[in-house]
């Protein structure tokens, strides 16, 4: 695997993959890497000839008091599981080659996109993941491009970036990798105490508890919602939302609508201890 630190140099190195009319995949993460990532690089050589990840934790998608600073960062290790996976090329800039001046120009998804569900509590983080993620693609002009579903609201916003923008790049969303005990995979499940860790599959299965009732005929969403975080809150999580919404825009469902319940997921963010953990489950 090469390791390119800076954008000319990755540019240079993947010239002859282009010139050569070879397709390239394109993952890219914040580090911290776990099986989830793996899934995704794995995917990635499925698709196309050249596989290339990136590492960048970018500070524009955290705001001032979040985890910025104590962010994973294991860079070691990552690229030992990415060569381990087969990737091809690693873009790992630092913030220097990312944003050699402050970044004036961003992308600014709409508000009902970006202010709803992670966007309520985390002001300005897709504006921050879409300007970083847009960057991105123009630096390693990939023709393909996975995303964990587990972020189920980036890959909304991203989808709907690359189609307005009229990127030429397919964005393939792959499933959740979940723990045994049904923990959804996150580089910030390595804040959880050992305690804490023994907690958490409880959001998982909260989410599967709504799931399993709307499959069996429940509409009565805002209870099932409530119930749902009342549950979080009696094991001592303090939930941000707990929101049954349709998949296609993450708008909730009208009383009147008449949605097919294949068309709705269950959204959760809740806080165990220090630590915010977010899933989601498809219906
Ligand atoms: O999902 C992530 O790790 C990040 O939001 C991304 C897409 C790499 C942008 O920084």
């Amino acid at each position: 695997m090469q390791v390119h630190p800076t954008i000319a140099g990755l540019r240079t190195a993947l010239q002859q993959a282009t010139q050569a009319g070879q397709k390239i995949a394109f993952v890219p993460t914040m580090g911290n890497l776990h099986d989830g990532h793996i899934a995704l690089m794995t995917e990635a050589r499925a698709h196309a000839e050249v596989v290339v990840a990136s590492i960048f934790v970018n500070r524009l998608q955290f705001r001032p008091g979040e985890d910025f600073d104590a962010y994973p960062r294991t860079f070691e290790a990552d690229c030992a599981r990415l060569r381990a996976a087969g990737v091809d090329h690693l873009f790992a800039p630092d913030e220097a080659e990312m944003y050699p001046q402050p970044q004036q120009y961003q992308i600014e998804p709409p508000p009902e996109q970006q202010s709803i569900l992670e966007g309520e509590f985390r002001p300005g983080h897709f504006r921050g993941v879409a300007t970083v993620v847009a960057k991105l693609f123009n630096i390693v002009q990939p023709q393909v491009a996975l995303f964990g579903k587990k972020d189920f609201q980036q890959v909304m916003v991203i989808k709907n970036m690359v189609r307005e923008m009229a990127f030429s790049i397919d964005i393939i969303d792959s499933p959740t990798i979940r723990a045994n005990d049904g923990l959804a995979l996150s580089s910030r499940n390595g804040y959880l105490s050992a305690e804490e860790r023994a907690e958490a599959p409880r959001l998982a299965r909260e989410l599967k508890k709504v799931v399993t009732a709307i499959r069996g005929g429940n509409r009565d969403y805002s209870s099932l919602e409530s119930a749902a975080k009342q549950a979080l809150t009696a094991h001592g999580w303090v939930p941000d939302y707990v929101a049954i919404r349709r998949k296609s825009d993450l708008q909730s469902p009208s009383a009147h609508e008449s949605v097919l319940v294949e068309n709705l997921v269950v959204l959760a963010a809740a806080k165990l201890g220090s630590t915010r953990l977010i899933d989601n489950m498809e219906v």
